[in-house]
């Protein structure tokens, strides 16, 4: 199996993490070409037998260059994907303490849906998608993140 992985980290987060999936799934003789899209063409990308994309949030959206690189993106009809987002960790409210409900969030945050939409209206399949949260608007990353690429790395695998 050979995957393709291209991110947009900007403050180095996505590109950590990018490199921990690299990193797990070589340990399950997975092969994983990671990218930063800012290096790569959609027309140059490699033939592989799943994609990942991963993309900071900015103003509840993918970072518009992985926005623009997705509208782009040229693969057969039924090619798999995956989706990972890196984004800040829900906070309590100031005032009540209560955590924000995944409704809250939805309404505000809309970077896995963005980028699904984009990739879905190409007839791309998707096999799995995760948050990674940053503990601040620009890292460093949750103290659990690297059980989430496991996680991650599972849910590709099956
Ligand atoms: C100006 C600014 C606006 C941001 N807005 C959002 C947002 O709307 N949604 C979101 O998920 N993350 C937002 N973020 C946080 C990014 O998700 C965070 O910087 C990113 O995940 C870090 O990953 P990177 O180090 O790979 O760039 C924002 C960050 C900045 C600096």
């Amino acid at each position: 199996m050979k995957i393709e992985y291209f991110h947009a980290s900007v403050y180095g987060n996505g590109a950590m993490v990018a490199e921990e999936f690299k990193k797990q799934m070589a340990a399950k003789g997975v092969m994983v070409d990671v990218h930063h899209i800012e290096k790569m063409k959609p027309e140059e990308m490699q033939s592989a037998d799943l994609y990942v994309f991963s993309s900071p949030g900015r103003f509840g959206k993918p970072i518009k260059e992985m926005r623009r690189f997705l509208k782009e993106v040229d693969l057969p009809s039924g090619t798999k994907y995956a989706i990972l987002t890196t984004e800040p960790a829900p906070k309590p409210d100031k005032k009540t303490g209560k955590m924000p409900t995944e409704e809250e969030i939805g309404a505000i945050q809309h970077v896995i849906s963005i980028m699904n939409e984009l990739l879905k209206e190409k007839g791309l399949l998707k096999v799995a998608e995760t948050k990674v949260y940053v503990t601040g608007l620009k890292g460093p990353l949750e103290a659990s993140w690297q059980d989430k690429v496991q996680a991650f790395v599972i849910a590709i695998l099956g």
